[in-house]
């Protein structure tokens, strides 16, 4: 057993190089090698790092590729991702190519409205204090809006109420919903000082205590909506598309198939978010609980057949991004993709990215329902594969070719290959 300890005392008072050098001793590591990939942050410098998250040792670089042929509500982007899956943006492209000519996605927003919760417990006579809670919406504006004059000043603020009474193990909970605009701000920081500001007063309105006041990360008034026909000719035809549907009503009835096919529209929703210094727990976490919202786990995309015999998809997806606080202001890199996309509110930063989701849809569907993932995988693994036997230079392309064809992605067989390919075999 190590006797080193993990209860270091003053960890997060050392500087970042300090910290480094303390965890590699720990772990019995040589400083020398280790030490630069460390201190090397790449476009986040260390000492910004260090102001966004405690006990910094460093950066993680995550892939940052471009998407492609995107035409959204007649205008053409270049949509950042940052990923680390093999054919995540690849995908993107290939989807939106096959709609761009027969004019790209149309979207729209529900709006930009979070809610925050105050949970009360402990009340006797939750009815009476449910009604008394509502009453009081006229104070309750004020004490919000007061709470942050400058996004009251941008045209947001305090919205609406609502009172819910939830049946739970210890009682009757009277829960508040406090609904507010936050406009270019993902409002996580607005909406829980105004939950926090309003404790005490609803505690005095409706008796009980308040105990939790916090966002609902379930954004379903700020829903990001987009649509698309893809031309059944130009997607390989009636079967295809047929193909395609049958995959999504699957993801429709299964919530085994929903969980995979959720998870590969979130591939390029998560990648985007991430790209702009968005927080991707908290779009994760709203789009898998909206996708439940009807009591069972189902598909965050709709696909249909048009009169005409094309495919229309769809997607409704909450999206609490923002342009404003955080990472999303802080980190160069996001800042950068900002500009990329000419993103100019948090409205139109939603709404590409529910494109995007619906891209990445259509794509990992119309993979799915004809030559499957495999052989797509296949040969980007073979590459790696390739690498990893020790191929370089164009032996990489070559070896991976062969293990490909040879259907056996496999290091031993890699390595036999390069062999016989630098015998002149
Ligand atoms: C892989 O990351 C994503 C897919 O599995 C999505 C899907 O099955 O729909 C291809």
């Amino acid at each position: 057993m190590s006797n080193n300890s993990s209860r270091i005392s003053g960890f997060h008072k050392l500087s970042v190089s300090e910290r480094v050098q303390r965890v590699l001793q720990y772990a019995g590591l040589p400083a020398g090698e280790l030490e630069p990939l460390f201190l090397n942050t790449g476009n986040l410098p260390a000492a910004l790092a260090d102001q966004l998250i405690e006990n910094v040792v460093g950066t993680m670089n995550i892939p940052l590729g471009v998407a492609t042929n995107l035409l959204i509500d007649g205008r053409d982007y270049l949509v950042p991702m940052a990923t680390e899956e093999s054919s995540v943006v690849a995908a993107v492209c290939n989807a939106a190519r096959q709609c761009y000519d027969s004019g790209g996605f149309i979207t729209s927003m529900s709006g930009t409205q979070m809610i925050a919760q105050v949970q009360l417990v402990g009340v006797p006579d939750p009815a009476n204090a449910r009604l008394a809670i509502l009453e009081h919406i006229d104070d309750i504006r004020r004490l919000c809006d007061a709470c942050d004059p400058v996004l009251v000043k941008l045209g947001g603020g305090f919205r609406d109420l609502e009172v819910r009474l939830i049946e739970a193990a210890s009682g009757t909970m009277v829960v508040t919903h406090l609904i507010v605009d936050t406009r270019d701000a993902m409002g996580a920081n607005a909406v829980n000082t105004m939950a926090e500001t309003l404790a005490p007063h609803i505690e005095s309105w409706a008796g009980g205590r308040v105990r939790l006041r916090i966002l609902s990360n379930l954004a379903d008034r700020r829903l990001a909506r987009a649509r698309c026909v893809w031309p059944v000719d130009a997607i390989g035809g009636a079967d295809v598309r047929d193909g395609m549907i049958q995959a999504y009503e699957f993801a429709q009835m299964d919530p085994y198939r929903a969980a995979t096919h959720n998870k590969g529209i979130m591939n390029g929703v998560t990648a985007v978010v991430l790209a702009t210094g968005n927080d991707t727990r908290a779009i994760e976490a709203g789009a898998h609980a909206y996708a439940a919202r009807r009591g069972w786990y189902s598909s965050l995309t709709h696909w249909e057949v048009t009169r005409e015999g094309h495919l229309a998809g769809s997607i409704e997806i909450p999206m609490a991004v923002g342009l404003v606080g955080g990472a999303t202001r802080l980190h160069p890199m996001a800042g950068a993709c900002l500009k990329i996309m000419r993103i100019e509110s948090a409205e139109q930063l939603a709404r590409v990215i529910a494109a995007v989701g619906l891209a990445q849809n259509f794509a990992a569907l119309k993979v799915l329902a004809t030559e499957g993932v495999q052989k797509g995988h296949m040969s980007l693994h073979s590459q790696n594969i390739a690498l990893m036997a020790g191929a370089q230079g164009d032996e990489i392309a070559r070896v991976a070719h062969r293990l490909v064809e040879l259907g056996t992605v496999r290091i031993d067989v890699a390595e036999r290959e390069l062999r016989a390919l630098r015998a002149g075999g």
